[in-house]
């Protein structure tokens, strides 16, 4: 005997992602807002300003990537235990990538799943942390590797939150910006290297562009079965250049930064990209003082790092190299002697 379920096409995720000053609104039911002392100090008074709800509660988390955990998320979810949140109740995520994953995660188990809004404050996480459902933690065996796909309701952008952003913060977002433009929008990668985006018009443009971008890519495969894996452009090299570095010495857009010129180079060897576009890369990443070399101190064990990778499998590395500027292949094909050639060369390239 068999029963099937027919679960095709019951679920519509579909959300806006508004990009401007945001409107005022009331939501008549119970909200929290999630955030961390830092950024609450810096604009909660803008937000409450705008956001009024028939409830309204604040929850506040230590800032910082080493409490993206389950301490974190437990005393998150303690809060809406203690104030009788329900299943109609709703979260908005209001800060950087870290407290929209953890905000993102709570709402995906919190009663099997509540809704969310995220409010993203920092270029990162309003190009690509806000976007596309993936939220999650950290444990000891690595980042994200506790997680769910959950997508927000909406999202709402407002770029004033930047003005506040430190420089290097702001570098960090602008590297996942190239990714999206090198990856899949040549016409957007010529505007950025023609732009300021220290005008806020031209950057307000250019988040508008990177969101599409994202947002398409989504489209077509929301939970990483296939071409939303290409933007981890930079990301199979930058992770291990964190896991060397100890997390310490760079943000995490300063290592994808270095990492897609790794990727790069490697797309140089494979004869899939010219130098010359290599070269442009990394000049536009350098407009924005993001650092793009490294010393390998052992290629060997670089090397043995990508296993590491939640994705690689046992015994490939899953690589995301360009092809030309707006294109890109995934493959775990490429040959251990093409990368260690690469990583045996770079720093003195
Ligand atoms: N879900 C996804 O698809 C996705 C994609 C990329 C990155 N991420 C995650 O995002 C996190 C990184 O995000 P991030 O770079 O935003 O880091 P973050 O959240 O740690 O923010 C960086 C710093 O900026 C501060 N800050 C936030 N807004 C500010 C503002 N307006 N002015 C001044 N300071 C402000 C924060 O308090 C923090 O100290 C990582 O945990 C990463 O795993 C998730």
């Amino acid at each position: 005997m068999k029963v099937d379920i027919d679960l095709k096409n019951i679920v519509d995720n579909s959300y806006s992602i508004e990009i401007d000053e945001i409107s005022k609104v009331h939501f008549d039911t119970k909200v929290a807002i999630i955030t961390n002392p830092k950024v609450a100090g810096l604009h909660l008074g803008y937000l409450l300003s705008r956001i009024s709800a028939k409830e309204l509660y604040i929850i506040t988390v230590p800032d910082g990537e080493e409490y993206k955990n389950q301490d974190s998320i437990d005393n998150i979810l303690e809060s809406l235990f203690n104030h009788r949140f329900n299943r109609k109740s709703m979260l908005i995520a209001f800060g950087g990538g870290v407290i929209g994953d953890m905000t993102g995660y709570v709402s995906s188990i919190y009663q099997r799943g509540i809704d969310f809004i995220q409010i993203p404050t920092t270029l990162l996480s309003q190009v690509d942390a806000s976007v596309g459902g993936k939220t999650g933690m950290n444990n000891t065996y690595g980042k994200n590797l506790i997680g769910a796909f959950h997508q927000p309701k909406a999202v709402y952008i407002d770029p004033y939150f930047l003005t506040t952003l430190p420089s290097r913060e702001f570098g960090a977002g602008v590297a996942e910006i190239v990714k999206m433009a090198v990856t899949f929008n040549k016409d957007f990668f010529e505007f950025l290297e023609q732009a300021d985006l220290k005008n806020p018009e031209v950057l307000q443009e250019a988040i508008k562009q990177a969101v599409q971008t994202k947002a398409d890519v989504v489209a077509q495969d929301e939970k990483e079965h296939g071409i939303r894996a290409a933007l981890n452009y930079g990301h199979t090299f930058g992770h291990v250049i964190e896991n060397e570095t100890k997390y310490k010495r760079y943000l995490h857009g300063e290592a994808v930064a270095i990492g897609m010129v790794m990727a790069n180079n490697t797309a140089v060897e494979m004869n899939l990209m010219e130098k010359d576009e290599a070269n442009r890369i990394e000049k536009l990443l350098k407009k924005y003082y993001l650092p793009t070399t490294y010393t390998i101190e052992n290629s060997a064990s670089f090397y043995e790092t990508f296993f590491l990778d939640k994705k690689s499998s046992d015994d490939k590395i899953t690589f995301i190299i360009p092809v030309g500027i707006g294109g890109v292949k995934i493959t775990d094909e490429v040959s251990r002697v093409t990368v260690m050639s690469v990583l045996d060369r770079f720093g003195n390239i």
